[in-house]
C-alpha cells in the first residue's frame, strides 16, 4: 500500500510513467447522514497514503480540538472539509476526492446523505462507474439508502458495493450483517441491481476497507480496497457508432475552422464520412487536431477538435455523427425526471433543457406516474415536489439528435433550468422517442402573415396586460381596443373571464391550471398575430415564466408587455365581483395576492399606475405609446 514514498524517492520518472498508465475508476459513496461516508472516504485516503505530513499534522490537531472520537484520530475531519458542515453536520455538496494506490488511480464523488440533497447525488453518480452504498448496521436499510440505489440504478451504475458499516458496534455479528444483506437484496432485485457485493467494514477501525479484518473470520468475500481495485469497467462506448456534441466552433482566423468536442462515443478518422445533426449535411472529416499534434485516430472519452472536408454550418449544440450510423432526432420524448427544485413543476411551464451543449426550451406535457422509491409504485400525480421522481412526456421547441440514456449518458442525460433564475430545477434521462411527433409536419402557406398584416396596413402584436384581479386590466384593454378600433385599426381583446367561459372552461386556479391558462392564451395571441391583428390581452397572468413564454414565441417587437400596477391593498378595496371578500374569508382558494403568488414584470414595455391615472388616461397612455412605436416601425 505504501506505494506513494517508495517509488517516488527511487525513481520519480518511472512512479510519474506508472502513474500515467494506471487505469482510472469513478465511483460515489452514498449512504444516509452519519452513515459514516466521510469516515470510510478518510480511511481510503489515508490508508492509500494519500494524506501529505501537513495534513497529517492538522488532522491530529483538529482531531483532539473537535473530534468526535475522544482524541484519536477522526477521519470525517479530513473530508469534512466545508465550514458549513462542520457547523450543520452534515455533507452538503458534492466533493471530489483523488487517491490512488500501485494499480489504479480514483476519483471518489462524496455525495451527500440529507434527504433535499438529492441533486448533488445525481451530480455525483451522473459520470461514476460504480457505487458505494453505505448502510448503518444498526439500522439497517433505509428510506435513504432506497432512495440512493434507486438513483444508482436509473443512472446506469451496474458495479455495487453494499458496504455494511459500524459492524463494531453490533460485535460483529454475522446474522446482523446477513438479515441486512437480505432485505437489501429483495429491494434490489426490484430495480436491476441483482448484482452487488457486501462487505461488512467499520471506517473507523479500517476493518476489511484496506486490510482484512480478525473480527470477521465468517467472510469471505472481498475486502473494499481490493473490490474497488479490481472491479472490471467495461467500456461499451468505444463499440458504438461515432459521436460528438460540438462545444464550441474554433475559429482563430479565416483559414482555420474546427469543431471542438468530447467524443460521446465510437472512433473517429480522417477521411471517415459525418454528418452534422440536426441539419444532416455530410461532409468528410479532414483533421483531427490536438494540442500535442493531429491525430490518426480518436476514441470515446479523447477532447479533440475535427475539421471537415467541406464547408458546412456546424454550430455549438450540434452533434458529428458517422454519416452511415446516425443518431435519431426528435423533438418529443419519454423521460425519466427527477424533480430537484423547492418550488414544484407545473406540467406545461416552459423550461430550458440543457443536452450536451445544446440548450433548447421545453415542457413536461404530461406527468404519466410517480414513482414511490420505497414501494416501487406508481402513482398518479398533477405536479412534481422536491426529489420526487417521475416518467414524463416531455416536449422540445424542436427537434435535436439524442441517444437513449441507457445507451449514452451524454446524449441521453440532461437538465432542466428555469428561465428566470436560472437554477438547475430537474435531471433527467431520455428513454425513448415518441413517435406521435413523427407523421406531423409542418404545412406551407402562400399567403403569408406579412401580406395578411400589409392588407390591413399595420403590425400584428400583442398588447398584453397583467396585474392583480380588479387592477383594471378588462376596463382598459376594453378602452384601447374601442380607441383602437376607431383609429382604424384590426383589433381582438382576449379577456381572462371570457376565455374561460369557453376554450379554457376546463381550466381553475391552481398553479398548474394558470400555467395551462396563458399557455393556451399565448399560442392564441400568436395566431392572432400571424392573422395580422392587434391583440389586447387582459390575464392576472401572475407566473414571469409564462409571460415570458408568450415573450418567446412571438417575434421581437411584438409583444408588448403592460403592468397594470395597482397595490394589493387598492384592488381589495375596490373589490368589484366581491371576490377579494371571498377570499379572506376562505370561500376563494388559491386567490391572486391572498394565497396564490403575483409575479410582478421586472421590464414591461409600460407601467400604469392606477393609482395615479384613471383609465382613459391609461388607455389614452397606452394608444399613444403604439402609435408612437408603429410610426417608428413603419419609417
Ligand atoms: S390567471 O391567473 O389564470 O391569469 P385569469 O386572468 O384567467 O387568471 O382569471 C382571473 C379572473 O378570474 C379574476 O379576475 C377573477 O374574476 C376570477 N377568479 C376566480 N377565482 C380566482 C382566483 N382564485 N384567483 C384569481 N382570480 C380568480
Amino acid at each position: 500500500m505504501a506505494h506513494q514514498s517508495a517509488l517516488i524517492a527511487e525513481d520519480i520518472e518511472a512512479y510519474l510513467e506508472a502513474h500515467q498508465n494506471k487505469s482510472l475508476l469513478r465511483f460515489i459513496t452514498c449512504g444516509s447522514v452519519d452513515d459514516g461516508k466521510s469516515t470510510l472516504i478518510g480511511r481510503l485516503l489515508y490508508d492509500s497514503k494519500m494524506i501529505f505530513e501537513d495534513q497529517m499534522a492538522a488532522l491530529e490537531a483538529d482531531s483532539k480540538r473537535v473530534g468526535t472520537q475522544g482524541g484519536a484520530i477522526d477521519f470525517a475531519l479530513l473530508v469534512d472539509g466545508l465550514a458549513a458542515e462542520r457547523e450543520q453536520g452534515i455533507t452538503i455538496d458534492v466533493a471530489y476526492r483523488f487517491f490512488s494506490t500501485d494499480k489504479r488511480k480514483f476519483i471518489v464523488a462524496d455525495t451527500p446523505g440529507h434527504e433535499q440533497y438529492t441533486r448533488n447525488m445525481v451530480t455525483g453518480a451522473s459520470t461514476a462507474d460504480a457505487a458505494v452504498i453505505l448502510i448503518d448496521a444498526r439500522k439497517g436499510v433505509l428510506t435513504q439508502t432506497r432512495r440512493h440505489s434507486y438513483l444508482v440504478s436509473l443512472l446506469g451504475i451496474r458495479n455495487v458495493v453494499l458496504a455494511v458499516n459500524k459492524m463494531d458496534l453490533v460485535g460483529w455479528d454475522q446474522a446482523t450483517f446477513d438479515a441486512i444483506v437480505a432485505d437489501y437484496r429483495a429491494f434490489a432485485e426490484k430495480i436491476g441491481l441483482s448484482v452487488f457485493t457486501p462487505i461488512p467494514i467499520s471506517g473507523l477501525g479500517g476493518d476489511n476497507i484496506a486490510v482484512r479484518s480478525e473480527h470477521t473470520p465468517w467472510f469471505d468475500g472481498p475486502i473494499l480496497m481490493d473490490w474497488l481495485e479490481s472491479v472490471e469497467v467495461e467500456d461499451s462506448l468505444q463499440a458504438q457508432p461515432f459521436r460528438m456534441p460540438v462545444q464550441w466552433v474554433n475559429r482563430p482566423n479565416l483559414d482555420f475552422r474546427g469543431f471542438s468536442g468530447q467524443l460521446a462515443s465510437g472512433v473517429v478518422k480522417p477521411g471517415d464520412r459525418v454528418k452534422v445533426l440536426p441539419s444532416g449535411r455530410e461532409s468528410r472529416v479532414a483533421r483531427i487536431v490536438t494540442l500535442p499534434g493531429d491525430l490518426d485516430r480518436a476514441v470515446a472519452g479523447q477532447s479533440v477538435t475535427i475539421t471537415l472536408a467541406d464547408e458546412v454550418d456546424v454550430s455549438r449544440g450540434d452533434v458529428l455523427v458517422a454519416a452511415d450510423s446516425p443518431s435519431a432526432v426528435a423533438g418529443q420524448f419519454e423521460a425519466t425526471l427527477v424533480w430537484m427544485d423547492d418550488e414544484p413543476l407545473p406540467p406545461g411551464r416552459s423550461y430550458l433543457l440543457k443536452i450536451g451543449a445544446r440548450l433548447v426550451g421545453a415542457s413536461v406535457t404530461e406527468i404519466k406516474h410517480r414513482v414511490n422509491v420505497n414501494t416501487l409504485e406508481h402513482t398518479a400525480a398533477k405536479r412534481l415536489e422536491l426529489n420526487e421522481i417521475a416518467h414524463v412526456n416531455i416536449s422540445l421547441d424542436q427537434a435535436i439528435p439524442f441517444e437513449a440514456y441507457a445507451d449514452n449518458r451524454d446524449l441521453g442525460g440532461f437538465i432542466l433550468i428555469d428561465r428566470i433564475s436560472n437554477r438547475t430545477v430537474g435531471a433527467g434521462l431520455l428513454n425513448f422517442a415518441l413517435r406521435r411527433a413523427d407523421n406531423i409536419h409542418w404545412q406551407h402557406t402562400d399567403v403569408s402573415k406579412a401580406s395578411r398584416a400589409a392588407l390591413k396596413s399595420q403590425r400584428g402584436r400583442v398588447i398584453w396586460l397583467t396585474g392583480l384581479s380588479g387592477a383594471g386590466k378588462s376596463t382598459i384593454a376594453n378602452l384601447v381596443e374601442k380607441r383602437l378600433h376607431a383609429l382604424g385599426r384590426h383589433t381582438y381583446l382576449l379577456d381572462g373571464d371570457n376565455v374561460r367561459h369557453g376554450l379554457n372552461k376546463d381550466l381553475g386556479f391552481t398553479e398548474e391550471d394558470r400555467v395551462e391558462n396563458i399557455r393556451r392564451v399565448a399560442e392564441v395571441a400568436k395566431l392572432m398575430v400571424d392573422a395580422g391583428l392587434i391583440v389586447l390581452t387582459a390575464f392576472i397572468s401572475p407566473f414571469r415564466a409564462e409571460r415570458q413564454l408568450a415573450r418567446e414565441i412571438l417575434n421581437e417587437g411584438e409583444f408588448v408587455e403592460v403592468f397594470v400596477d395597482t397595490p394589493l391593498a387598492v384592488a381589495e378595496s375596490r373589490d368589484v365581483k366581491g371576490l377579494y371578500k371571498k377570499a379572506r374569508s376562505g370561500q376563494l382558494k388559491n386567490f391572486t395576492g391572498i394565497d396564490s403568488p403575483y409575479e410582478a414584470p421586472e421590464a414591461a414595455e409600460l407601467v400604469i399606475d392606477t393609482t395615479k391615472v384613471d383609465p382613459v388616461a391609461a388607455a389614452e397612455q397606452i394608444v399613444a405609446w403604439l402609435e408612437g412605436d408603429e410610426i417608428s416601425y413603419e419609417i
